[in-house]
């Protein structure tokens, strides 16, 4: 859904605030490296937006892969971390042309912006990628019987223990007039129960299992850790 990824190349409203947005990378940032095994991990960020706090997760392994399709970020993110050598940033068509090379892969808040049929294209992908016991991380996956009002729970509850209820509160009321409220009534944000997307993964060559919480800030969304379902001698 190429609307989905220029609304994330456009100046969007997302974040309510710069401390919103902050604490957001830093939160995913510090739940990523929970995921990384050994300072020497390949670790690649699908589709990783701004990744503002990517030095942090560069710092605990040997090398960080930032792939984002949206041409604008991707631009932003080269010059933020081209003094950084421990960080690669790539496009996500660069990744079809990697060798099998990484530890840990990390998608985190993309799924519910792709088709169906692209979300197992980059499976296959992702499944060429990791080497033998390496893991994919699939974060903040939408469920099925969860709406809006959960996500806009998550976020005061974020916002009112982090010190920005009212940024958050406005926020609300913007995005509620906003390209992203259009696009997320017409295009559409795709769901999975847990069984669908374990059985999604499953399809696509991965042992998946829920992981007990999910990535970042909203507890009512869920994360998966998936292997290759059959692993190479
Ligand atoms: C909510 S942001 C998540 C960024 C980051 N992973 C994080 O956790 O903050 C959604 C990301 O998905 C990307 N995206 C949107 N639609 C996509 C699509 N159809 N295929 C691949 N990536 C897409 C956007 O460019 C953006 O980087």
């Amino acid at each position: 859904m190429d609307e989905w990824i220029d609304y994330y190349d456009s100046t969007h409203t997302i974040y309510a605030s710069k401390l919103h947005r902050d604490l957001h990378f830093q939160i995913v940032a510090r739940d990523i490296i929970g995921y990384i095994s050994s300072p020497d991990s390949v670790v690649l960020d699908y589709a990783c937006g701004e990744a503002l706090s990517a030095a942090k997760v560069a710092d605990a392994c040997g090398k960080l892969y930032l792939a984002e399709p949206a041409p604008g970020v991707r631009g932003r993110l080269i010059a933020r971390f081209a003094p950084n050598t421990k960080i690669r940033v790539r496009s996500l068509d660069d990744l079809r042309k990697m060798d099998e090379s990484v530890d840990l892969v990390v998608m985190n808040s993309v799924a519910q912006y792709m088709t169906p049929d692209e979300l197992d294209s980059a499976f296959a992908v992702i499944r060429r990628l990791l080497k033998p016991g390496g893991r994919l991380v699939l974060g903040d996956i939408l469920r099925p019987e969860v709406g809006m009002t959960k996500d806009v729970l998550a976020l005061l509850k974020f916002a009112s223990s982090h010190g920005f209820l009212k940024d958050a509160l406005y926020g609300l009321a913007s995005t509620a007039l906003s390209d992203y409220r259009q696009l997320r009534t017409r295009v559409g944000l795709q769901r999975y129960s847990e069984d669908q997307m374990i059985k999604k993964l499953a399809a696509a060559g991965f042992l998946g299992s829920r992981a007990p919480f999910n990535i970042g800030h909203n507890p009512w969304r869920m994360t998966f850790v998936a292997r290759h379902a059959f692993q190479r001698n």
